[in-house]
């Protein structure tokens, strides 16, 4: 049979879905991470208000450390809400940091959303910080109610993330690959379009008032006990759904002219969105509240090729069973 029908013989599916335990149980952080991490919360709550007594701030978590997706090695993301405009110019809590001993602050205030990057030698935690982002946290809060309806969701996004890092697939800061968030969506996307769903749509639901944030609607179901039973129809192995993974995205999504849309639960067409004249052969993935903005547009031609090879890859060692290899740190030929 040609590569992309192999099949994964039930043995195989087996060990697969236990090695992807064994992986899940070392990458999930351990309650002394998860203690450093409050503790540089509450470190950096102090800090702000000690030097800001008059104004309101709050120090909110997004990304990993508020979806339930963060690793052992993940930063921590922060989003601090106030009405003090003096913070909105973040350089200014930057100086701060540096003089109160965090270690390697930078400041990227000209970016579309101006973060601070710190270090905490003390707690050894690495934090990205922004200032009153506030779709941030709608969509950290509808990849967590996701990550909520079904078991399988959390080990099989945290080894995505983490085979994507190793391959280096996901640094959207070095403009040429994906980020962390537009692989989780990739993999939430997966599970709302099997034939048989593991996830529903949050966003499609019926009876959902509009809740426009920042000119886009963030309103999603946020009552999930209606899905309790939603992805019980599907018994999918892990192994089965990391197989079924890589080979959607290796051999079967149509990258020229397919969007993968979280917010419908499934595919547009680009043509729909306006999106086949801009992006020639680019994946598309819609951001599930800003839907003009396409997640995936850090990958470049050559970098997309790239990381359909890598999915190739991937597709052919999972169906041999091969986790390890799959993850194996990628390394630069010298
Ligand atoms: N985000 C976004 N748009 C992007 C990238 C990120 O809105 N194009 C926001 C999302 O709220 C996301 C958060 O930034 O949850 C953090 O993104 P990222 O670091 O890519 O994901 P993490 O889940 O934090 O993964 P990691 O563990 O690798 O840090
Ligand atoms: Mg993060």
């Amino acid at each position: 049979p040609s590569v992309k029908n192999r099949r994964l013989s039930l043995a195989q599916e087996e060990k697969l879905s236990r090695d992807m335990r064994e992986l899940y149980n070392e990458l999930i952080p351990t309650p002394e991470s998860e203690q450093r991490r409050s503790k540089f919360l509450a470190k950096l709550e102090r800090l702000l208000s000690d030097r800001w007594p008059n104004s309101s701030i709050k120090v909110n978590v997004f990304g990993s450390t508020g979806n339930c997706l963060g690793t052992l090695a993940s930063d921590v993301d922060v989003c601090i809400t106030t009405d003090n405009n003096e913070l909105s110019q973040v350089c200014s809590i930057a100086e701060l940091l540096a003089s109160q001993g965090m270690e390697r602050v930078v400041c990227v205030s000209r970016a579309k959303v101006p973060i601070v990057k710190v270090w905490d030698p003390e707690l050894q935690v690495a934090c990205d910080l922004n200032v009153n982002n506030p779709i941030a946290l709608e969509n950290t809060s509808l990849v967590r109610s996701y990550v909520a309806i079904d078991d399988r969701v959390r080990p099989l996004a945290m080894i995505i993330k983490h085979w994507a890092k190793r391959r280096i697939l996901n640094d959207a800061a070095l403009g040429s690959t994906l980020s962390s968030y537009t692989w989780i969506c990739l993999t939430l996307n997966f599970l709302q379009t099997l034939k048989t769903p593991v996830l529903p749509s949050l966003q499609a639901q019926p009876g959902l008032q509009p809740h426009i944030l920042d000119g886009v609607n963030v309103a999603f179901e946020k009552d999930l006990t209606k899905f309790a039973d939603f992805g019980r129809k599907n018994t999918s192995s892990l192994g089965k759904l990391l197989y079924e993974f890589f080979r959607f995205y290796a051999h079967e999504f149509d990258f020229e002219t397919t969007v993968a849309s979280v917010r419908l639960g499934g595919h547009v067409a680009k043509s729909v969105k306006g999106w086949h004249m801009l992006l020639d052969n680019r994946l598309c993935v819609e951001e599930p509240f800003n839907i003009n903005r396409n997640l995936a547009n850090t990958a470049d031609d050559t970098s997309m090729r790239g990381i359909h090879k890598e999915l190739r890859r991937a597709f052919d060692l999972v169906s041999n069973g091969k986790l390890d290899e799959c993850c194996e740190q990628f390394a630069y030929p010298t």
